[in-house]
């Protein structure tokens, strides 16, 4: 199989996590006799720094005519004073946006020998295995007017929160047949006692979930989700959510795992390139010292073999390579070992290579 993958390493510890996880995606290449290319393109903060914009227009013309697109982090204090406009994360947003992707899959699970680097009991971290999908070009993060102002000696700030009932169709859609193939639940998760938009969800989401019978659905408001996902986490199987209740529940999930360092996310639309993506962000705290924690980006290149190339076996390989090496007790620090991004790379290279 041919694949043309652009790689956007961002900024702060992303290009030291893509670095590995492109060294094995190159590896999955010749072990399985497939011929992957891939294209470096500077994104966010660096791209700021050498354009004056985060995304430009030939990155995102390179992403669009992609198979697939590989992202480490954007952001860091350098650009925090930066105008709104053209923050780092705003080319992010833009990305998602322009590739037309709706839905973000940011699946969790527990390997065993990182139960004790999870702050909750040990018991509490048994089955759990769920998938958080997020809704995420609506919502909060997208909607109009956004402004902040002055008007007759004070000072207003304006987002908004719009959902049309095609978004949400096509997400919750999305999560239901996610849903088929694992325990046949889904959770949606609004906050319909208080907003508008969340009745809209909850009303759509139970209309589309009676297109599959196979599949059960509760609906839970996110406070209540916020609760249970760290009280009980393997109540859940799939979980379906607006933009910003995802970004914070999955951020919340990942203590389950272990680290931040540890979760990967697809990011799909209706066909076209994927963006896959560690769910942690460019942590400018320990960039640069090659300490970060590549697993959560190998993790998402998995599902980009899984989702943007069709290949299963492939992706079950590299999880499984993951999976061999936390089991032979090799950590970065952010799980309180003390190897280093490229030992940790370099040991997923050797499982997957003996493994297959
Ligand atoms: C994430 C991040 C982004 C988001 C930021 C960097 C804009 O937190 O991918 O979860 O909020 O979507
Ligand atoms: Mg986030």
């Amino acid at each position: 199989m041919k694949a043309h993958i652009v790689v956007l390493p961002g900024d702060g510890i992303g290009p030291e996590v893509t670095g590995e996880a492109v060294r094995v995606l190159a590896a999955v290449s010749t072990v399985f006799g497939h011929e992957f290319t891939f294209q470096e393109h500077l994104f966010g903060g660096a791209s700021i720094d050498a354009h004056g914009v985060p995304l430009t227009e030939q990155t995102l013309a390179a992403c669009k005519s992609s198979s697939a697109v590989l992202l480490g982090a954007v952001g860091g204090p350098r650009w925090d004073a930066s105008p709104v406009d053209i923050r780092p994360e705003r080319g992010l947003l833009a990305l998602r946006k322009e590739l037309g992707l709706f839905a973000n899959l940011r699946p969790v699970k527990v390997h065993p020998a990182l139960v004790g680097a999870s702050p909750l009991k040990e018991h509490l971290l048994r089955d759990v295995d769920l998938l958080v999908v997020r809704e995420l070009t609506g919502g909060l993060y997208f909607g109009m007017p956004r402004f902040t102002r002055e008007e007759g000696g004070t000072v207003r700030s304006v987002d908004t929160l719009e959902y049309t009932k095609a978004e949400i169709e096509r997400v919750v859609e999305l999560a239901c047949k996610l849903a088929a193939q694992r325990k046949r639940k889904v959770t949606s998760v609004d906050k319909a006692n208080v907003l508008e938009t969340s009745r809209l969800w909850r009303k759509t989401a139970t209309e589309v979930a009676a297109r599959h019978p196979g599949v059960a659905i509760e609906h839970m408001l996110v406070d209540t989700a916020a609760m249970r996902l760290i009280a009980s986490p393997a109540w859940f199987d799939v979980v379906v959510t607006e933009n910003m209740f995802g970004d914070i529940l999955t951020d919340e999930a990942s203590v389950l795992a272990g680290s931040m360092g540890m979760l990967p996310s697809a990011s799909l639309g209706e066909g076209g390139p994927g963006v896959y993506e560690p769910i942690h962000g460019s942590a400018p705290d320990i960039a640069g010292r090659g300490v970060a924690n590549p697993l959560g980006t190998i993790l998402s290149a998995a599902l980009l073999l899984r989702y943007s190339l069709n290949a299963e076996t492939e992706a079950a390989a590299v999880e499984r390579a993951v999976h061999a090496t936390i089991t032979a007790g090799l950590r970065t620090p952010d799980l309180g070992g003390q190897q280093t991004t490229r030992q940790v790379g370099n040991r997923v290279l050797e499982e997957l290579k003996s493994g297959v």
